[in-house]
């Protein structure tokens, strides 16, 4: 079977799983769920299983993974794909190893017994943090040898590549402080920046020089992205999958160390495509409420848009038309997606301080019903999304704080106005694929189109027929005919598909 690349054609990424282009349709599990595998048959499976999605995002933890220096346990990767297999999904691995949002707790028993071979940073006055310094080559160096051990063990178990793509490590960067105080982190801040960064800013001197208020965050991004390469680059050379990081993004109070400083966030793209090559792309987990703007932060560039972690709430539902649509997305998952599908209750609030989530993102309520109907629909027509990701000819878009959207395409423009009534069915969104010239596929939900002349153009559009149907593998199956008083591109509270015919009059 051929394994799980990426290529580029046409100007865009895709990922080729089983020789054909896939996206995923996914969802990230809690933190703690695949550290039993009877856990995950009784409490994540049937959870899961009626939500039409074709892969399943699951850590696997260094401290399970390595119990005791060079002795390797592969029973719980095995059992997840044995697992995966049964019930027809993918799998992306997470590799939590140094760094867990920010800290160290993933590392194996002997490591942390071990401060002084494998030192954690510390803050101004001294005092050690919570996390494996990412100078510490020692450390660096047995995390590498621990994920080339799990790729080298998959490239053999894993014949039917039931495993598509790996994450490195888990929303780095440092919590709590700027940079690294311990004394290798000082001594590296105060000598010069190292040649490759010169090269790649032009700055020269010792950091807080070079690069002023922006020298610590600089500095860790640096000494984060490095060590990753060292990691990802060990990993790739056992087995090459796609590999990707995950960001916590930079946002309120907007300081470095209140999100981790150094991890992979927007503005510091180029230094981790510089420094960490062996990464493939940058993928931000997507809590905060202007979905958009971060999908356009991540693309810019020619970064390739994943989102490991989407919010659970109802708005993922509508979010991932604007994902495939506008940002040509190569998967989406909300995370805890075990937990959608249940009455959960309300989020602890002192954790969802500690990770600065607004407790609404956890909101669970419907929103695995309507997930599953998001993904049955796109589920239905990948292939056309795929042929036509990041082509003028598809767009997508989600309800936001400014009114409703302009969608521009060659002949037409169409006018989104948001419809949801009530907070029983999820925010507005959609997307609209050009067939043909004058024929269009409107998908989603909550939202009325109304199809305009191009700018500046005289006359009128007007639609000549309005069908509602929907994709079944590739294969439109169409239902109504709409006329009368149900003419009209209105999208209701559910997922849902429209095909119309426009013409323009002079
Ligand atoms: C982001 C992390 O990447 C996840 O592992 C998890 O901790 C969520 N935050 C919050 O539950």
């Amino acid at each position: 079977m051929d394994k799980p690349h990426l290529i580029m054609a046409e100007g865009r990424l895709s990922l080729m799983v089983d020789g054909r282009p896939f996206l995923v349709l996914g969802g990230e599990v809690h933190n703690s769920s695949a550290s039993s595998l009877d856990y995950m048959a009784r409490e994540v499976w049937p959870s899961v299983r009626n939500l039409n999605l074709n892969t399943l995002i699951v850590p696997v933890s260094w401290e399970l993974l390595e119990p005791e220096p060079g002795r390797f346990d592969f029973t719980i990767p095995d059992g997840l794909i044995e697992q995966a297999r049964r019930e027809g999904v993918k799998l992306v691995l997470l590799w939590f190893g140094l760094w867990k949002n920010g800290i160290s707790s993933y590392v194996p028993g002997w490591m942390k017994a071990d401060p002084d071979t494998y030192f954690n940073m510390r803050d101004r006055w001294g005092k050690a943090l919570p996390a494996v310094s990412p100078l510490c080559s020692r450390a660096v160096e047995r995390d590498a040898k621990a994920f080339s051990a799990l790729l080298s063990h998959l490239k053999s178990f894993d014949k039917e590549r039931t495993v598509i793509m790996v994450q490195v490590e888990n929303e780095m960067g440092l919590l709590g402080e700027c940079r690294d105080f311990s004394e290798e982190g000082r001594r590296a801040y105060e000598s010069p920046v190292p040649p490759q960064v010169t090269q790649l800013t032009r700055k020269s001197g010792a950091w807080q020089e070079a690069f002023g208020d922006e020298a610590p965050e600089l500095f860790m991004t640096y000494s984060y992205a490095s060590a990753t390469e060292r990691i990802a680059r060990a990993g790739r050379m056992a087995y090459h999958l796609p590999m990707y990081v995950n960001a916590w993004l930079e946002q309120y109070p907007w300081y470095p160390g209140s999100y981790p400083t150094g991890g992979p966030i927007a503005r510091h793209m180029d230094f981790w495509k510089a420094f960490a090559p062996s990464v493939d792309f940058i993928a931000p987990d997507i809590y905060l409420p202007d979905f958009e703007k971060v999908c356009g932060e991540y693309t810019a560039g020619g970064n390739p848009l994943f989102i490991p972690e989407a919010r659970p709430c109802m708005d993922s539902a509508s979010n991932i038309f604007a994902a495939f649509g506008e940002y040509g997305a190569l998967g989406f998952s909300p995370f805890a997606i075990e937990s959608i599908t249940k009455e959960v209750p309300p989020p602890d609030p002192a954790l969802m301080a500690e990770l600065n989530i607004m407790a609404e993102a956890f909101y669970t309520y419907r929103s695995g019903e309507y997930l599953a109907e998001s993904y049955r629909l796109l589920g239905g027509m990948l292939d056309l999304i795929q042929k036509n990701r990041g082509t003028g000819r598809l767009h997508g878009f989600t309800e936001h704080a400014n009114g409703g959207t302009l969608v521009r395409f060659q002949n037409v423009d169409f006018l989104i106005s948001y419809t949801r009534r009530d907070r029983e069915s999820p925010k507005g969104g959609g997307l609209i694929l050009e067939l043909s010239e004058n024929r269009y596929l409107l998908c989603g939900l909550n939202f009325t189109a109304v199809p305009r002349p191009k700018y500046a153009e005289p006359g009128r559009m007007e639609l000549i027929s309005v069908t509602e149907g929907r994709y079944e593998s590739g294969r439109w199956e169409p239902c109504r005919r709409l006329n009368g008083d149900e003419l009209g591109l209105r999208l209701g509270p559910r997922p849902q598909a429209l095909m119309c015919e426009v013409q323009g009059f002079r």
